[in-house]
């Protein structure tokens, strides 16, 4: 187990949490309230490995100059060369990505790819050797469980970047639950530790969706758990809905569109309960009770 975070403000108590880098203020209330501040300006990192985890892509790179990120935290990535610009190329911003994994000892960054346009796939042509431009660590981060609480991580495809970090930073969780669509995709289930896994198409594990696992995981046990989910927004949105049935609490880290990652542009505003907010500053964390949905326009892959 390595580092936990450093701060919390929680609407209930929370387990204590670990040292680890210091809190940057925010104004929204719960899971917005825990980050690691990014240094200004974007900086060159070497790639030191590619690995492919079913059909995914692990990317690593030794951020030498960047502060540890919390666990649910995301980077700006782009390739340092041949991003947009050029002949028949188009001018890329940025993409958003969540650490995979950022081990406290060291200084190298992890993060998993799935090809799904221009962006991913050029990060995706990345060797050991070749550069990439990195801005981060950027939005909030986890929480700990309210006290008394176990945390359930519970991802679908790619999303379970986020989780992989936290179960490493956690000091005590469930099984994890993964869902994919197949079993060529669930082969990076590898990367979370003693996951219980379902498919879409029953090829690996169980035959049905993540949440089928999730419900037989909580039966009982609703006063002693608290879920920590990310993936495709459908996925995100049933485990908002179970969690909404059953009073249990809930972190979503979700997604948006993302320009600049930082506040300044605006094009990450999604709806929540008490207004609009800026998913890159208030999230991408949101306590589920925030969301009337979690199937935020303008999303979804
Ligand atoms: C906070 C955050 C964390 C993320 N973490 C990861 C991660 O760990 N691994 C990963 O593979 N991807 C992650 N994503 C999504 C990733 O940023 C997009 O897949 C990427 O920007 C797509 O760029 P592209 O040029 O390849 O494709 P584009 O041509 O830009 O998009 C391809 C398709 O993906 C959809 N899409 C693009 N961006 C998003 C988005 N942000 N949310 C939902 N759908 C989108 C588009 O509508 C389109 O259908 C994350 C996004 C956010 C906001
Ligand atoms: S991505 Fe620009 S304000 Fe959020």
């Amino acid at each position: 187990m390595s580092a936990g975070p450093a701060a919390s403000a929680g609407p209930a108590p929370r387990a204590a949490p670990t040292a680890h880098a210091a809190p940057a203020a925010s104004a929204a209330p719960a899971a917005s309230a825990v980050r690691t501040p990014a240094p200004f300006g974007r900086r060159a990192v070497a790639v030191t490995a590619r690995e492919r985890h079913g059909a995914y892509t692990l990317l690593r790179c030794e951020d030498a100059g960047g502060p540890r990120p919390r666990a649910g935290q995301f980077y700006m990535l782009s390739a340092a060369e041949r991003w947009g610009g050029g002949d028949g190329e188009r001018p890329f911003l940025p993409r958003a990505f969540s650490v995979l994994r950022a081990p406290a000892e060291d200084r190298r960054l992890d993060f998993l790819l799935e090809d799904v346009g221009p962006g991913t796939r050029r990060l995706d042509e990345l060797r050991p050797g070749d550069r990439l431009h990195v801005v981060g660590p950027l939005g909030n981060g986890f929480e700990p469980p309210r006290e008394r609480r176990r945390a359930l991580l519970v991802g679908g495809g790619v999303g379970i970047a986020p989780l992989a970090i936290w179960q490493d930073q956690l000091e005590d969780s469930t099984r994890p639950l993964l869902g994919f669509r197949d079993r060529a995709r669930a082969a990076a289930a590898g990367l979370v530790s003693s996951a219980r896994v379902a498919t879409d198409d029953g090829s690996f594990g169980h035959h049905g969706v993540v949440t089928d696992l999730m419900r037989q995981e909580i039966a009982g046990r609703e006063s002693e758990i608290e879920v920590y989910a990310c993936g495709p927004p459908a996925m995100l949105e049933a485990v908002r809905a179970v969690c909404a049935e059953l009073a249990i609490p809930a972190q979503l880290a979700l997604e948006a569109g993302m320009a600049c990652g930082f506040g300044a542009c605006f094009g990450c505003v999604v709806p929540t309960r008490a207004g609009l907010v800026r998913l890159c500053l208030d999230g991408p964390v949101l306590d589920a009770d925030r969301l009337e949905s979690a199937l935020l326009p303008g999303t979804g892959h």
